[in-house]
């Protein structure tokens, strides 16, 4: 596994002082707790993809008393995300709806948005291929993603496309000819799946196991790309399967990710890693 140290000057209140940040490695740790041993301002962009609470069939899902201890779980990680973060920062949230778990993603969003804890740019609604339809009604097949910034005026954005062909040929609303040979992505993702059963993108622990939640490496590629530039660190709290972290290798930024699971790290992760470094 590759690893760098980034040198990034601060300005102290008296001296310039240089903090080294040994970054592109994976660290088997709480995301919380490790986040508190990270100086300030010093990630790019932060990417939470935590538990949705009571919505997975794994233990990981299933750790809180209660919807409240959740929440209050959430609200600390976004704190301490929001102190790691660069002034020019973003922090993107994903969370599922989860009707049926009492809406615990509106309280966090309602929360962020009416203590100022960041800006929210866009609630964007990703539909999976994945649905649930275990229930009477409509099948739940969306996921949602809360992008954030520290400053609206100054966070980075490289405006994203999807792979959809612009085949309209009169003016943009703003009177000006279209120039893009592709449709903008916009805050409804149905262009990209989430890795799914159907997908190819599956992993398997040793013992044939499944890990249930991957996020598509399109999906993980959007926001890398949108909000981060080459060589920015990129700060993954709840790696998972390890997508995000094949994104940054192959979309060239620096990454810092969590995973509690050791389990997960060694026949998940790490296997991931080696074949995309040594493609
Ligand atoms: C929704 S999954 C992440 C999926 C990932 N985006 C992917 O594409 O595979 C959440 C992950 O967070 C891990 N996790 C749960 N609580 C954690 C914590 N407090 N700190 C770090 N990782 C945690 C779980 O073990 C699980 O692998």
């Amino acid at each position: 596994m590759s690893k760098l140290t980034c040198s990034m000057d601060r300005l102290g209140n008296s001296k310039k002082e240089v903090i080294k940040i040994e970054v592109n490695k994976i660290i088997n740790a709480e995301c919380k707790e490790y986040m508190k041993t990270l100086p300030n301002e010093c990630v790019d962009l932060v990417i939470f993809d935590p538990p949705y609470f009571e919505i997975v069939d794994s233990d990981w899902d299933n750790q809180w008393q209660d919807k409240a201890e959740y929440i209050e779980f959430i609200k600390e990680c976004i704190l301490e995300g929001k102190r790691i973060l660069k002034p020019t920062g973003t922090m993107y949230l994903w969370g599922a709806i989860g009707v049926n778990k009492g809406f615990a993603l509106l309280d966090i969003v309602k929360w962020i948005h009416e203590n100022k804890v960041l800006d929210i740019v866009n609630w964007i609604t990703q539909r999976n291929t994945r649905i649930r339809a275990t229930y009477k009604g409509f099948p739940q097949a969306r996921e949602e993603l809360i992008m954030c910034v520290k400053d609206r005026n100054k966070f980075i954005w490289n405006p994203a496309y999807t792979e959809i062909k612009n085949t309209r040929k009169d003016l943009q609303c703003n009177g000006k000819p279209r120039k893009n040979e592709f449709k903008r992505a916009t805050d409804v993702w149905c262009d990209l799946a989430e890795a799914s059963q159907s997908s190819k993108e599956r992993f398997y622990y040793k013992n044939g196991e499944r890990f249930k939640t991957v996020k598509s490496l399109k999906i993980c590629d959007r926001i890398i790309n949108a909000s981060s530039n080459e060589r920015d660190i990129v700060f993954i709290g709840f790696t998972g399967s390890g997508s995000e972290i094949v994104s940054c290798i192959k979309n060239n930024r620096n990454y810092l990710a969590t995973e509690k699971s050791k389990r997960t790290i060694d026949e998940i992760i790490k296997p991931r890693i080696v074949e995309v470094l040594h493609e």
